[in-house]
């Protein structure tokens, strides 16, 4: 015969007595431990120069790409007289001040390189002959084409964002910085620095000005590129990595969500 109760009140009984069974052994047992063995590891990365250079880095090129653009697709019209309109003067002016914040920020973040901590010049010069920064890209290649379980920790950059950062941004930008530099030299004209030191040598070297305008706008989309898988995978790690990513690029701390000791540089 089955013990299973048939009747609401055999169903009732057969609950009570198994509450009170239950809350007998509660008490009996040893009250739970607290796991007080997971400290959280943390280490200071990203000084202040760093961050505040990557922010304001990051809105001039939203800017300059807004504004460049525009440049190169204006606005089919605009309304009213055309003597009383100064838009596409506005959009360049804007495209300028953003471009001279990137140059000198640029400058200040090489010399930040150097002067920086041991992550200041993680970018600008890659760890291309240690083995183990090839073993850590490899994994990431893997770890972000979902082909292995278990990311590794990072205090820097991972090496798959070291090389990318280095060869689309760090190159990308010098592109930027001199072709339009170039182009810029155009509009002060000779006897300008901008002209003597970029336009004299670099636009003959790309054929002609509307060279120069084709490249400078083809660089746009290899930083667009750059910016949106670098957006993407930042909010993915924040997920998905052991390790606290975008909060590290606005506090400058790196924080590991486990302890267990097997951090890479
Ligand atoms: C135009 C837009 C952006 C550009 C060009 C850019 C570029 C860069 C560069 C060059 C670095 C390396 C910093 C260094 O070591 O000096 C970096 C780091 C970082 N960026 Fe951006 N960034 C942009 C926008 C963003 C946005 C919108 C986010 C947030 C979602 C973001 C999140 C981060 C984070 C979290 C790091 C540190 C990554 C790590 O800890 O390994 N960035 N970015
Ligand atoms: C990430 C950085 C930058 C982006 C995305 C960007 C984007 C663009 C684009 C798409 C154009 C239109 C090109 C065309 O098709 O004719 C342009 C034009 C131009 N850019 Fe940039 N640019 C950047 C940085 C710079 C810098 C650093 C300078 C230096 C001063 C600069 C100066 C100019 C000049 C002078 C023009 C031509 C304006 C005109 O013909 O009216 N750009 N830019």
């Amino acid at each position: 015969m089955s013990d299973t109760p048939t009747t609401p009140e055999a169903l009732a009984a057969a609950q009570q007595a198994a509450a009170a069974a239950q809350r007998a052994v509660s008490a009996s047992a040893p009250a739970p431990k607290v796991d007080r063995t997971h400290v959280v590891e943390e280490s200071y990365i990203y000084e202040a120069p760093v961050r505040i250079w990557h922010w304001v880095n990051a809105f001039a090129i939203l800017a300059l790409s807004i504004t460049g653009y525009l440049i190169a697709s204006p606005l089919p019209s605009v309304p009213g007289e055309a003597s009383d309109n100064f838009l596409m003067g506005y959009i360049r002016w804007i495209h300028f001040v953003a471009a001279y914040t990137v140059i000198i920020g640029f400058v200040f973040r090489i010399w930040w390189a150097i002067v920086g901590n041991s992550h200041a010049h993680e970018i600008f010069m890659p760890r291309i002959f240690s083995r183990q920064f090839w073993h850590g890209f490899w994994h990431e290649i893997k770890w972000y084409a979902f082909l292995t379980k278990e990311p590794e920790k990072f205090s820097g950059h991972n090496p798959l964002a070291v090389i990318s950062m280095h060869f689309l941004f760090v190159w990308g930008i010098v592109f930027m910085i001199f072709t339009g530099l170039a182009l810029y030299g155009e509009g002060t004209g000779m006897g300008s620095w901008q002209y003597e030191w970029f336009s004299a040598w670099l636009i003959p070297l790309f054929g002609q000005s509307q060279d120069v305008h084709t490249w400078h706008h083809m660089g746009m989309w290899v930083i667009i590129i750059f910016v949106m898988i670098h957006v993407y995978v930042a909010i993915r790690e924040d997920i998905m990595s052991r390790q606290s990513i975008i909060s590290s690029m606005i506090s400058g701390w790196r924080m590991f969500k486990d302890n267990r000791t097997d951090t890479k540089e």
